[in-house]
């Protein structure tokens, strides 16, 4: 059993002539035992389902005696995140552990009455309204991407993984630290996460055997060098804003006016640090994995592409499209929706039960894990009409039932910065398609894996080929 969890799960993909079912792992006829189960999710959290899990459906088991229930059906997915918040509104001791060395109380793995004081902060420099003039940020970045593909010799293949996360981590840089600033941190705030993320593990088997907080992630001299590292920088940036030297209207700049302005707000230095690094954190991987696998599905679907090359050429003439065309870009929005929906950049959320309850008439435990699985429900049959095929136009337009679709988590701990998220990819998908005709190295086998976040594994070899 354990020779066979060494290999990764066999991959399906399959296409006609004019559909593609993209890839994914194939699904288990026959439920996996503990063991098998833990060793399968340490390696990939998609790739331990059974059948039946793909399509709506509750239930629970027990891992070591930690009971963890499955809540994925649109009815369980309401009432954990959203009815019942306030008893499922803790991230799982797993996801808390892994990230507080790099994000101390920040908003994203924090939860009580430090989450209530700063989400509102935190939404309110990421919302939406904000979003165009971010906007600005994000054209000149993508722009100066198509001038370094542009010089590219003709044909040259590369990782469309790391320059989509090269592409999204210096846009939210500028956003977070400023454009100069930004531009400076990128680099070596995105290379301190890399390998953060490289050493952690993403299974903390010290709470299934019994302690309810998890236990501490061990902090080897290499792991504590990439925190000291991510500290360095960001620490610089925060104190530049401190002493004045900031760049206005970047989001740091805005929350240190916001502590100016309410002193009893309570950001301090160290709060700053750990909300600039949430947002850095939470708006680069996420955007960066869906571009990533736009670029797999469209590659594969030339009718698709098509569809998008028409739109451009309606809305935007010859012209590069911009942060306002945005909202006319339906074919480029229905894609990444569609992309969303297919390869939900983070395919788990996984919360922590404060007390005791009754979910669809299971008895829940005080500390249990709970789990919302978007990669399931976005492909659950009865849920979706072809769930395993990429039809865009499915999101044209019709909106999906309440609680099927869940790319941003939903309820009150919905992502923050969705608008920003969505406007970018739309935005970079839009300017890059209309430049390059962006293709799969062949004979490229996809294997879609998800540790935290979901991407291909050993990233994604492209062509891009300029249009004009
Ligand atoms: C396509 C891009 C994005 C996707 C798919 C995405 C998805 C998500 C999801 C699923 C969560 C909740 C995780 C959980 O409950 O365990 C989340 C939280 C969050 N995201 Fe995003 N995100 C994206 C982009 C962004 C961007 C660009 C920003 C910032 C500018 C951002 C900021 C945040 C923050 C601060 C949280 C924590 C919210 C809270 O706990 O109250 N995200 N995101």
């Amino acid at each position: 059993m354990l020779q066979l969890l060494q290999k990764p799960a066999p991959i399906l993909e399959e296409r006609g002539p004019d559909w593609f079912a993209p890839a994914r792992p194939r699904p288990h006829d026959k439920r996996l035992p503990p063991l098998d189960l833990i060793l399968a999710a340490k390696r990939n959290l998609i790739s331990l389902w059974h059948v039946n899990d793909y399509r709506p459906t509750h239930g629970d088991m027990r891992l070591f005696g930690r009971q963890v229930f499955l809540a994925n059906s649109p009815e369980t997915v309401k009432y954990v995140m959203a009815t019942r918040h306030d008893n499922y509104e803790r991230k799982s001791p797993q996801m808390r552990r892994a990230l507080e060395n790099l994000l101390g109380d920040g908003l994203f793995i924090s939860d009580g009455e430090t989450w209530r004081r700063r989400r509102p902060l935190v939404s309110d420099i990421v919302h939406k309204n904000r979003v165009p003039a971010f906007g600005l940020t994000m054209e000149a970045v993508t722009l100066s991407f198509v001038e370094r593909w542009r010089a590219r010799p003709a044909g040259e293949p590369f990782n469309a993984l790391t320059e989509m996360a090269e592409l999204t981590a210096e846009i939210i840089s500028r956003a977070v630290f400023g454009n100069e600033l930004g531009a400076r941190a990128a680099h070596d705030v995105v290379d301190a996460f890399t390998r953060y993320q490289g050493l952690i593990d993403n299974f903390n088997i010290g709470y299934f055997l019994g302690a309810n907080e998890g236990l501490p992630v061990f902090r080897g001299p290499r792991l504590r060098r990439s925190v000291a590292q991510l500290d360095r920088v960001i620490d610089k940036v925060v104190t530049d804003h401190l002493e004045g030297r900031g760049e206005h209207d970047s989001m740091l700049d805005l929350l240190v006016k916001r502590q100016q302005k309410s002193p009893d707000l309570g950001l301090d230095v160290s709060a700053l640090r750990n909300e600039a690094a949430t947002i850095f954190m939470a708006g680069h991987e996420t955007t960066a994995g869906v571009l990533t696998w736009a670029w797999y599905l469209i590659s594969n679907a030339p009718w698709v592409e098509e569809a998008v090359l028409a739109e451009l050429d309606r809305v935007c003439g010859s012209r590069t499209p911009t942060v306002d065309d945005v909202a006319q870009l339906d074919w480029c929005r229905s894609v990444i929706e569609e992309t969303l929906r297919l390869y939900p950049p983070v395919p788990i959320l996984a919360r922590q039960a404060k007390d005791a309850d009754t979910i669809a008439g299971i008895d829940i435990d005080p500390a249990a894990l709970v789990v919302v699985v978007p990669w399931l429900l976005h492909r659950s049959e009865g849920l979706w009409d072809q769930p395993e095929r990429f039809r865009p136009e499915r999101f044209l337009t019709d909106r999906p039932t309440p609680y099927t679709y869940i790319p941003f988590a939903i309820g009150p701990r919905i992502c923050a910065g969705l608008a920003f998220g969505l406007t970018e990819a739309i935005l970079c998908f839009a300017i890059l398609i209309q430049q390059f005709r962006i293709r799969v190295l062949p004979g490229t086998k996809v294997e879609p894996v998800s540790r935290l976040t979901l991407r291909p594994a050993g990233g994604l070899p492209v062509t891009a080929e300029r249009r004009v």
